[in-house]
């Protein structure tokens, strides 16, 4: 076997199974039970009814075995002109019986498909509805693959446990109690015989579980790393052929694989011995009651019949399965905690804070000069301000000032220091510097994608704290580094910028962006699909897509993020002309490695180490011959 220098947990997540804490299992399922009993009451005790009546009709078709045997069986040996009658009435009850219990067990299955696919359906959704709450952060923290596990894997051992190991336990708790009860009704002696085996088969079966959950716990784990390395191969698949790696990735698959393959094999080669380990013992438990029962018989000191030896033998066989059962639904119903417990604290992650409370609102100017809310788009927005008496209601003119801003992602790598920016409504703010030297970021505080560390940031004099966050951002129209397309057809994607737009105010869009020629000729034009994150386009004109994007947004505030990077100078030059008439009326921020696109901005920012070390127009940054001359001209000072 291969074994390439590779350590699995360490690249793909966390060791999410190995190790986790263990000791608030019972919380964590009692919080299961809670949820699902919470909309599924009525199906539970419907179930629990069906699973009592089962087992009541499976114990009384083995009872009958000893009437049958006893009272209409041997007699009939003991006449000469034997009448059937009675006996084909008896054994029709007990086919009636054994219907009835066939009826419970089907509707007791329905039902609890019902449960199980409910409850997986809520927690799913519950989930995703967390997700979309949480901060970006929690994304820079997470891989994908452990998120995605969380949904699969993890939702999958629930659905294992609620559909089986729940009723099957309760199950084997009712049988085993009405089962004891009947053996003791029949024949003390035996049933110390039979619980004494009994005792034997559930040592060794949770002996043996306490050995395979180990392994158990492991394989969820290398299960966990094989898909986190298929999805992290396939994203990467371009990269992993240009650096021709296909072989390494081959043989770190193999390896990963391989340790799969070997934990399975453990955990399976131990569970797959409690089979025959109960079915061993359960033979003997079999032998031994008939030898004890015969000898009883025998002896005659015990008023024992054969009947009554019979129906025991039965009864013993299904005493002696729930009991191996129990100790095994316990196993699977800890592992399944395991899983539990990871959707619980996706669910119960804090979700992004927003104490905000001023909104942002259409509005119309009323003939005295005052701002009053409309319900319409009248292309005029006011930040709605909450006081003690009236709502104020104040003008977004885009005006942006970041005062002293500090800034970290993590507690000890401070990012952003002493940021100043005073950004005049309707003025173009461009951001140039070294890559790291703190751009995205600062766009990633003004929208609150993140929360300073110190300082303020304010919107038209209101500080962006106290704005509500959905407000804040639909101010904001951002045009991201990374450019991401959906499913969906060209104008969909457009129309992402905003739900209402209709079709001719998308195509508006793409037309004052330059992006309406490239579309038209698609194959579909402007409902030609993208699919995989607009793969069939070419960087250029995905991320002039992202750009209509913005537009059809129409916000007061605009953020371009090297929106025109990967643009060639003559579409630049469209674009340009396009993004000039969007900017127009709006403040912008843009940030361009290619100055050419900055040099008529208001205020040019150099960034370096998340220091602003030089600002000014493109001409007094030029005079003072610094770091931005140098960037431009490409001498050195
Ligand atoms: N999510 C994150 N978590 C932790 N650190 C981050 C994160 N994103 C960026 N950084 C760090 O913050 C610093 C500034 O990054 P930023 O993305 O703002 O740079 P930039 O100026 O936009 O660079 P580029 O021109 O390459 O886009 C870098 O040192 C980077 O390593
Ligand atoms: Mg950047």
């Amino acid at each position: 076997m291969r074994q390439p220098n590779f350590n699995p947990n360490g690249q793909h997540g966390r060791n999410v199974y190995v190790g986790e804490p263990t000791g608030n299992r019972r919380d964590v399922l009692m919080r299961l039970m809670r949820l699902v009993m919470k909309h599924y009451k009525f199906s539970f005790i419907v179930v629990a009814i069906c699973i009592i009546v089962t087992a009541f009709t499976t114990l009384a078709s083995t009872l009958f075995t000893r009437t049958l045997i006893d009272d209409y069986i041997v007699p009939l040996t003991q006449v000469a002109t034997p009448d059937y009658g009675p006996l084909a009435s008896i054994l029709f009850k007990l086919v009636l019986i054994l219907l009835l219990g066939v009826a419970c067990s089907y509707l007791h299955s329905l039902l609890m498909i019902n449960v199980t696919q409910g409850t997986m359906l809520r927690l799913r959704n519950d989930m995703f509805h967390h997700m979309q709450k949480l901060p970006i952060s929690y994304f820079d923290t997470h891989s994908h693959g452990e998120v995605m596990s969380t949904y699969t894997n993890d939702v999958d051992t629930l659905r294992q446990m609620i559909n089986q190991s729940l009723p099957q336990a309760l199950n084997s708790l009712i049988t085993i109690t009405i089962t004891l009860l009947s053996m003791v009704a029949l024949s003390l002696p035996l049933t110390f015989v039979s619980l004494f085996m009994a005792l034997v088969m559930a040592f060794a079966t949770t002996w043996l579980g306490k050995r395979s959950r180990r392994h158990f716990k492991t394989q969820q784990q290398r299960l966990a790393d094989v898909n986190g390395y298929i999805e992290e191969m396939m994203t990467g698949q371009k990269v992993v052929k240009v650096f021709c790696h296909e072989k390494q990735a081959i043989g770190q698959f193999e390896h990963i694989n391989e340790e799969l393959r070997q934990s399975t094999y453990q955990a399976n080669r131990i569970a797959n011995i409690v089979m025959p380990v109960n079915g061993n013992l359960g033979h003997l438990s079999y032998v031994l009651i008939g030898v004890v029962g015969a000898t009883l018989i025998l002896s005659g000191h015990v008023d024992l019949s054969l009947g009554t030896l019979v129906a025991f033998l039965t009864l013993n066989k299904s005493f002696a399965r729930p009991i191996a059962n129990v100790s095994q639904q316990i196993n699977s119903v800890l592992n399944a905690s395991v899983g539990a417990e990871r959707v619980f604290r996706i669910l119960d992650e804090k979700t992004e804070t927003d104490n905000g409370n001023v909104t942002l609102v259409n509005a119309m100017e009323a003939p005295d000069g005052t701002l009053v809310p409309v319900p319409l788009r009248t292309g005029l927005w006011a930040w709605r301000v909450p006081t003690d008496s009236r709502p104020k209601f104040v003008k977004v003119d885009g005006g942006v000032q970041l005062d002293m801003v500090d800034f970290g992602y993590t507690p000890d790598k401070q990012v952003l220091f002493d940021i100043m920016i005073n950004a005049m409504p309707d003025q173009k703010i461009a951001f140039v510097g070294g890559t790291g030297a703190g751009k995205t970021t600062i766009t990633n505080l003004i929208n609150r994608f993140y929360d300073i560390q110190d300082g303020t940031i304010t919107i038209d004099g209101i500080n962006v704290n106290d704005i509500s966050k959905p407000h804040l951002r639909r101010s904001l129209g951002m045009v991201l580094q990374e450019t991401h397309l959906f499913t969906g057809s060209v104008l969909d994607n457009i129309r992402y910028g905003r739900l209402d737009a209709t079709d001719q105010d998308c195509i508006e869009a793409a037309k004052l962006v330059n992006a309406d020629g490239f579309i038209r000729r698609l194959s579909d034009g402007y409902r030609t699909i993208l699919s995989g994150d607009g793969g069939n386009l070419s960087q250029g004109e995905r991320q002039l897509l992202a750009i209509a994007r913005a537009a059809v947004a129409d916000p007061p505030i605009l953020i371009l993020d090297e929106a025109t990077s990967s643009i060639d100078t003559h579409t630049e030059r469209l674009v340009q002309k396009g993004m000039d008439s969007l900017m127009k009326g709006r403040t912008t921020f843009v940030i361009a490695h290619r100055l050419s696109t900055v040099r008529n901005a208001d205020c040019i920012i150099v960034l370096e180490h998340g220091r602003i070390i030089e600002s000014g127009t493109h001409e007094d940054l030029l005079s003072i011959r610094g770091k931005y001359f140098q960037l431009y001209t490409g001498h050195d000072i």
